[in-house]
């Protein structure tokens, strides 16, 4: 029996745990599974919805962390999280992603001897100035167990040097929920709330601090957005961050402003899926929704100068367009004039089935 501490912090590490937990309460006798939660995310639409949509169960742990400056969050977690692992005892510590959970978690672990698996490691923007790529480059240095999501992941990991044998291609865990919740995402009414369409309408998310923290950028970004909104409406879920900035940036009325543009509030992880999985093309600075939009085949526009996640360009619909605005308005309108779908293919292993291949790497590394 394996005892495993499964880690999340924010929004986007709730999509990626559900199936694990899930796949390690269907073996009871092989693992023992608890949940530990940051809190650094803390809005019900931005952590209890998951719970709820994903079907995960409440946390077993909550540390209660909230927001603060990347120190003080960083920190607040190892501080809070330290006498949690030396009380528990795992026999592993599973973190996900690259938030700031993720390395705060990592290196409590590896300070106490706790081993750790690190899912989704091995991606790469080689852009230091972005948070996320810092928190992925020390994690797998010290993560025991690197669990990749696709080749190029793998490349990168051996490429600094990282042995082999720490090393496994598992696959996408993500679009395990997104596979195993498609059906009932088809539930949701949020597109009849809104009065959409299937094909007719588009999705924008933005939160990056890169995008939206710097005026200039994110100012070029809306008028982008004021003439692809002529030519379709455009839904926008906005994230917390972005939402301080708009008012800080005194951009309230400007956006106001563009008729075709809806803001509405942070979505749920079902009325989400059902909103983007039916647009015409999405507008992103997510990493995950890069992936989920190349699982699914529909268009997306990468507003970010690099990705990670270079896959979703190589074989999926993924353009990483940057946020100058005559090149996202001429994507957008090279998307528009196109009227068969994009050609693209699955990368490998993004089947549905990364939990259980991750289960049985667990097992097999520790000899059980
Ligand atoms: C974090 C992750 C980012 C991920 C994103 C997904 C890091 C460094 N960044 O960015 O990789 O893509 O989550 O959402 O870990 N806030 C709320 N309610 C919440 C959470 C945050 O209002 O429940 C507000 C707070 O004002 C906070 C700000 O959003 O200061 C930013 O939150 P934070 O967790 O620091 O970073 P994100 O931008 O969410």
């Amino acid at each position: 029996m394996l005892k495993i501490l499964n880690f999340v912090g924010a929004r986007p590490n709730f999509m990626k745990v559900a199936p694990i937990v899930a796949a390690m309460k269907r073996h009871p006798s092989d693992f023992l599974p608890l949940i530990v939660h940051t809190g650094q995310h803390y809005d019900a639409a931005m952590s209890d919805a998951f719970f709820t949509d994903l079907n995960l169960p409440p946390p077993d742990i909550h540390l209660g962390v909230g927001s603060g400056s990347h120190a003080v969050q960083t920190a607040a977690v190892m501080e809070r999280f330290e006498p949690v692992v030396l009380n528990e005892k795992p026999d592993w510590v599973l973190v996900v992603g690259d938030v700031n959970s993720t390395i705060a978690c990592a290196l409590v672990c590896v300070k106490l001897g706790i081993k750790v698996a690190h899912v989704e490691a091995g991606l790469r923007s080689r852009d230091r100035t972005m948070p996320e790529e810092i928190n992925r480059l020390l994690t797998d240095q010290i993560a025991d167990l690197l669990l990749t999501p696709s080749h190029d992941a793998d490349e990168n990991l051996l490429a600094e040097g990282i042995p082999p044998e720490r090393i496994r291609m598992v696959g996408n865990v993500m679009i395990d929920s997104l596979l195993g919740n498609l059906e009932r995402a088809r539930q949701s009414k949020i597109k009849s709330e809104l009065g959409l369409v299937d094909g007719g309408y588009v999705v924008l998310t933005l939160h990056r601090p890169s995008n939206v923290d710097n005026r200039k950028t994110f100012e070029g970004i809306v008028n982008a957005l004021e003439t692809i909104s002529l030519s379709l409406p455009v839904m926008f879920p906005v994230h917390p961050r972005t939402r301080k900035t708009i008012a800080e940036f005194g951009l309230t009325d400007r956006i106001a402003a563009i008729a075709n543009l809806r803001l509405i509030e942070p979505l749920g992880y079902l009325d989400f899926l059902s909103l983007y999985s039916a647009a015409r093309f999405v507008l992103t600075d997510s990493g995950g929704i890069q992936e989920e939009t190349t699982a699914l085949g529909i268009p997306c526009l990468t507003l970010r100068e690099n990705t990670e996640r270079p896959i979703t360009v190589e074989m999926g619909t993924n353009v990483v367009v940057g946020t100058d605005t005559r090149k996202i308005v001429s994507e957008a309108s090279a998307i528009l004039s196109r009227s068969s779908s994009t050609e693209y293919r699955q990368p490998p292993l993004w089947d549905g089935h990364t939990a259980e291949r991750i289960l049985a790497v667990l097992q097999e590394v520790s000899g059980s």
